[in-house]
């Protein structure tokens, strides 16, 4: 078993002392202590298991011993600084080549999501020689300050929005202003878009870059409607901007049925730039940004170097490649499918049981049920959903978070070799939690828990 240097209790009073305090915990009133990983499982100091429902960046699996290895073969063999020629970064390029449309064929190595979508910014902007952005409501894109100016998850808690950020609405068909019951969801939030983009010119002002995740995970495990993505593009284009799929959740096989998330949305759309992040290095900061031959040629033309010291590292490219090889060796994607699929049926049969449970929804291994606490006016169940998270914890060893608006939907993104017991053992749990919860007539959205 995995030693602890410092007793729990230590830990924690140093990580008050030493750590900024806008850092956060997962259960900041009783956090979980992880000593070591395998798989969907995750150990605290006194072994016990606990089942990771949250962990979307250990892709294909905590501490995957093809990862661990190669990473290791790697490091003792050589790591270099990135303006040395090394074949890793370049067999690393190609094989996500093959993973996406032929358009998008240049490949910008970095260390984080946030590095993906300031670079993709920057492109943008470059490409376009205008300034605006379109991002969408509840989005997080990243924690530097270029980033935050284009979320509006963080910047409505802060100084607020600048001139040259545009906010579209979410195309939300559950609680959004067109839903299920609207004949074309896709079009309507796509015209939405139009109409920000006249207003923008009508101020004088130019769009550079529409950005969006290609499924809204912070702003509630949203798939967008049938068609949207494309219109979007469309209007986007037409104005001069460039569209830019924030892949940094979704990508590399989440979704099961497709190898990246902006492909739910058919054959005939591809973005102009796509950022990845979390799930690339299964735990290793490795991110990267990927677009056409144009847009890479004019940020080229600006004449000055892009250097990043860490992007594209020889050790970050042997993992890469080691976790695209794991995904298709143990067939992640057709598990996510398969497994997704059958989590998505166990809830939607216990949404027919307990009223509270307003949606559900998801693609692959990302999946939200929305907690209501009345199903025809949508009332988010915010109280409820904090509870079901606690008591999985606490009676059942099984950790999930919250998302969305109103921190009222469950989400599961688990590593993707979450199996179909797991799913059934994590239904079960919440039936129970659900099903207590009704005997004991806790009314949690009008009291405090
Ligand atoms: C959609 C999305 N984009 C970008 C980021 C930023 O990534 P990082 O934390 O690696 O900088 C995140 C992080 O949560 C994210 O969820």
């Amino acid at each position: 078993m995995a030693q602890e240097k410092l007793k729990k209790e230590e830990t924690l009073a140093m990580r008050k002392k030493l750590i900024g305090q806008s850092c956060k915990l997962f259960y900041s009133e009783d956090p979980v202590k992880i000593l070591r990983a395998r798989g969907q499982y995750l150990f605290d100091e006194n072994g016990k298991r606990y089942l990771d429902c949250i962990s979307n960046v250990h892709h294909v699996g905590h501490c995957h011993p093809s990862i661990t290895k190669a990473a290791a073969a790697q490091m003792d063999l050589l790591n270099t600084n990135t303006r040395f020629l090394h074949d890793n970064v370049v067999l690393y390029a190609d094989r996500l080549a093959s993973t996406l449309p032929e358009k998008l064929c240049v490949f910008y190595f970095v260390n984080s999501g946030s590095e993906a979508n300031d670079l993709a910014l920057r492109l943008a902007q470059q490409y376009t020689q205008h300034r605006d952005v379109i991002v969408l409501d509840h989005a997080y894109h990243g924690h530097l300050m270029s980033l935050i100016d284009i979320s509006p998850y963080k910047f409505r808690k802060l100084a607020g929005q600048k001139k040259w950020v545009h906010v579209a609405p979410l195309p939300d068909t559950y609680r959004g202003m067109y839903r299920e019951d609207h004949p074309n969801p896709g079009q309507a939030y796509a015209d939405k878009v139009k109409d920000l983009i006249d207003e923008v010119h009508g101020k004088g002002r130019k769009i550079s870059a529409f950005f969006a995740e290609s499924l809204p995970s912070v702003g509630g495990q949203i798939i967008l409607p049938e068609g949207y993505s494309a219109k979007v593009a469309e209007y986007v284009r037409a104005a001069g901007g460039v569209f830019v799929a924030d892949e940094v959740q979704t990508g590399f096989g989440r979704v099961g049925s497709h190898f990246w998330a902006f492909q739910l949305q058919g054959e005939g759309f591809c973005p102009d730039i796509v950022t990845m992040g979390k799930p690339m290095g299964n735990g290793h900061p490795l991110s990267c940004v990927a677009t056409t031959a144009e847009i890479a040629g004019a940020f080229t033309a600006n004449g000055v170097e892009y250097f990043n010291t860490f992007g594209g590292n020889p050790v970050s490219c042997a993992i890469g490649l080691a976790v695209l090889d794991v995904i298709e060796e143990e067939d992640l994607r057709g598990n996510a499918t398969r497994v997704g699929a059958h989590l998505k049926d166990l809830l939607t049969k216990l949404q027919a049981r307990h009223e509270i449970i307003g949606d559900v929804r998801g693609a692959g291994l990302f999946v939200g049920i929305e907690l209501v606490s009345d199903r025809e006016k949508r009332t988010p169940a915010t109280k409820t959903a904090a509870w079901v998270v606690k008591r999985l914890k606490m009676d059942h060893q099984i950790c999930v978070s919250t998302d969305g608006p109103w921190e009222s939907v469950l989400k599961f993104k688990p590593p993707m070799c979450f199996s179909l017991e797991d799913a059934e053992l994590v239904v079960q749990c919440i039936d129970r939690i659900l099903t207590d919860m009704t005997a004991n007539d806790l009314r949690l959205e009008k009291e405090d828990i």
